[in-house]
């Protein structure tokens, strides 16, 4: 593998610090280095420093003109729903005419429809689509992904879905992570009665739990922990069993009303308990006391209609460890737009340049383990990276709405080459 020197970039945004999440006031720093170049060894960040230092050892590297841009982490978006079928444009209207999110599931729309279509779907019909909206998310810089599962939730879909995934990370240029959310509604038929409901938790954990972690196919479990789909009690059942199986624990907690998720997510030590926009001020609390990372989703709140967004600015303030994603779904968050995101997480969550810089790189690697591989421009780490066509990392939450990376490596291989002389 070819040595790579990146050079002129206006600023060089490393994110440089510890192997964990930043919490609270560290939020704050992101490390802005001008004049500086970059050097990529064997897929790693060799070396940074001043141009004329660097560059007479790297002489014999391709040379990438930054061109006055800025330079970063590649953006890790920790909370995807990214494969699934028909998209449910439909809902939208019916959210604006005044039909809630969880009154259309219970009517068997929401998830409920997109696992009907799931089922109905062949696994190379959904590797064709995910593939395609893979390639479209790293279009905006993002290098690292997280993708769960539950569109299935029968045993046989819900490995459909993860065999779906596991082929996206073999054959995209993108870090693909693979969490198991079978958790993320309760089939139809086994709403009925209580004995049903018991039926599929027993068929969860004692057979499509086992299956899951038995062929290797998943890092994390996720639960839907919200009044009407999961209660706490179900979530820590099912969460305990995934940890004693070998699986990272994620919830989705105190989404659209609180429950207690985040006290939850925090007591079972939790990578990440993500959502947030109804937790209580215990909640808050206990996350800020914890290392679980704090996964806010603004897009999903402004989706929806909904003018309540999660408390970010309690969180930092406390000493919490606040991440951002997209949460790319069909349902609440159709959105591949990452840096979008990140003007959400300004001028919604109140949260400043840095804060939402860190916590689309750092952050977010911390909520999926990866925090000692990507995430920041640091010696040793992945060279994971993002051009974006500013000449200020201040303008990348600024120009909301646009699509500014003009290319993006994974550990040193092209991931968007959207410049040709890039790739
Ligand atoms: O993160 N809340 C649960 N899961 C998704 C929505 C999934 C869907 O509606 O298809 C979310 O909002
Ligand atoms: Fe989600």
């Amino acid at each position: 593998m070819t040595d790579l020197l990146f050079v002129n970039a206006s600023q060089v945004v490393t994110c440089a610090g510890p192997a964990r999440a930043r919490k609270g006031a560290e939020m704050r720093d992101i490390g802005i280095l001008t004049g500086a170049a970059v050097a990529v060894s064997e897929g790693r960040v060799a070396v940074i420093g001043a141009e004329r230092h660097v560059a007479p050892a790297y002489e014999g590297a391709t040379r990438i003109d930054c061109k006055g841009r800025v330079l970063m982490p590649g953006l890790v978006d920790s909370h995807t729903h990214a494969v699934f079928g028909r998209p449910r444009f439909e809902e939208h209207e019916l959210r604006a005419e005044g039909h809630d999110y969880m009154e259309i599931a219970k009517r068997g729309g929401g998830i409920h429809s997109s696992v009907r279509d799931f089922h109905s779907r062949s696994a190379e019909d959904l590797l064709a689509l995910s593939t395609a909206r893979v390639a479209t998310l790293a279009s905006y810089g993002t290098t690292t992904l997280e993708i769960k599962s539950g569109y299935g939730l029968s045993l046989e879909d819900e490995l459909k879905a993860l065999r779906v995934v596991d082929r996206l990370r073999q054959a995209s240029p993108l870090r693909i992570v693979a969490t198991w959310l079978g958790a993320h509604e309760i089939p139809l038929e086994r709403r009925a009665s209580e004995a049903t409901r018991a039926e599929h938790m027993g068929d969860l954990i004692s057979t499509i739990l086992p299956a899951v972690a038995g062929q290797g196919i998943a890092t994390f479990a996720d639960v839907f922990c919200e009044p009407g789909v999961f209660t706490i009690d179900e979530t820590r059942r099912i969460l305990e069993a995934s940890r004693r199986a070998g699986l990272g624990l994620k919830l989705h907690a105190d989404e659209l009303a609180t429950s207690g998720g985040a006290e939850l997510a925090a007591s079972l030590g939790a990578a990440s308990a993500d959502h947030l926009a109804a937790v209580s001020d215990a909640g808050v609390a206990a996350l800020a006391a914890s290392d679980t990372v704090a996964t806010l989703l603004p897009g999903t709140m402004l989706f929806l209609g909904k003018s309540r967004q999660a408390p970010a600015r309690a969180l930092i303030d406390g000493g919490a460890a606040v991440a951002l994603a997209t949460d790319y779904n069909p349902g609440t968050s159709p959105t591949v737009n990452f840096p979008l995101m990140l003007t959400l997480g300004v001028s919604q969550l109140r949260m400043t340049v840095a804060e939402v810089v860190n916590a689309a790189t750092v952050n977010g690697a911390a909520a999926l383990g990866l925090a000692g591989e990507t995430g920041q421009i640091a010696p040793g780490f992945a060279a994971d990276l993002a051009l974006f066509d500013i000449g200020d990392i201040r303008e990348l939450p600024y120009w909301y709405g646009a699509k500014l990376c003009v290319g993006s490596w994974r550990a040193g291989r092209p991931c968007h080459p959207y410049e040709p002389e890039l790739s």
